[in-house]
């Protein structure tokens, strides 16, 4: 079995989870040499596997890598993804063996799911997207690039979730709502109306925060 190599962007806390997702997939499925990191500011290494340089470093690589963009903040993905131009890396979908995919559901590519989450029926989900652990994404689901599910986060059927997202940790967003792109929705939060594009709600129900 040949390996294909794959490095991570980012070292802090979700690049350390996605590095034992990766061990998680090996271990049903060899499949991947993890090189190493790539950071902009955390030189030493972490969790024992080395970080081979800044981001922009991967611009220079000359043979193919699978690369992943281990971040939450969903402009923070956008910059990284839009600051790379190198026809040599690519960005496979990383989905926990826990997971659980119904049918006609869609992955992006780059898109992290990770252990636990439940995806039923008729969903789209876009690229460089995280679903965090134990999300449920419910029915005729659609979610935008860039966006972060955070754990325990639920979405009810029809819900449309635009671009560079960030659900926050046990969210709850009720069914056919829309969420618009750069939105925040706060941890905790049950969203009964629809929210508008770089709005930030909280609380329950969830009101906008000035
Ligand atoms: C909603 C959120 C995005 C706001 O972040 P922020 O703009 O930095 O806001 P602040 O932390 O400065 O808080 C501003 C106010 O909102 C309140 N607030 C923040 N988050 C809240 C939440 N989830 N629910 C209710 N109130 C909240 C704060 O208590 C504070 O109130 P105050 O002004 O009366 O003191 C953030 O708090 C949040 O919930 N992020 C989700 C984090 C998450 O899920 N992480 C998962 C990691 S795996």
């Amino acid at each position: 079995m040949i390996l294909k190599n794959i490095a991570i962007i980012g070292a802090g806390g979700l690049g350390k989870e996605v590095a034992v997702l990766i061990q998680q997939i090996n271990a049903v499925n060899a499949g991947w040499n993890l090189i190493g990191f790539y950071d902009d500011c955390i030189e030493h290494p972490v969790i024992g596997i080395p970080v081979l340089g800044s981001t922009e470093k991967l611009n220079s690589v000359s043979k193919a890598l699978a690369v992943v963009i281990a971040m939450g903040n969903p402009q923070q993905k956008q910059k990284i993804a839009d600051s790379l131009h190198n026809n040599n890396l690519y960005f496979p979908a990383l989905i926990h063996p826990s997971a659980s995919l119904g049918v006609n559901v869609i992955v992006g590519d780059g898109t992290i799911i990770t252990a636990g989450s439940r995806l039923t029926v008729d969903i789209t989900i876009g690229k460089h997207v995280l679903l965090n652990l134990n999300s449920t994404i419910g029915h005729d689901v659609t979610i935008g690039d860039y966006t972060s599910i955070m754990p325990g986060a639920h979405l009810s059927g029809f819900v449309q979730i635009g671009l560079g997202v960030m659900v926050g940790t046990g969210a709850s967003v009720l069914q056919k709502l829309k969420v618009g792109d750069y939105a925040r929705v706060g941890a905790g939060a049950l969203v009964t109306n629809n929210v508008n594009s770089g709005a930030t709600v909280v609380g329950v129900p969830a009101r906008e925060k000035i």
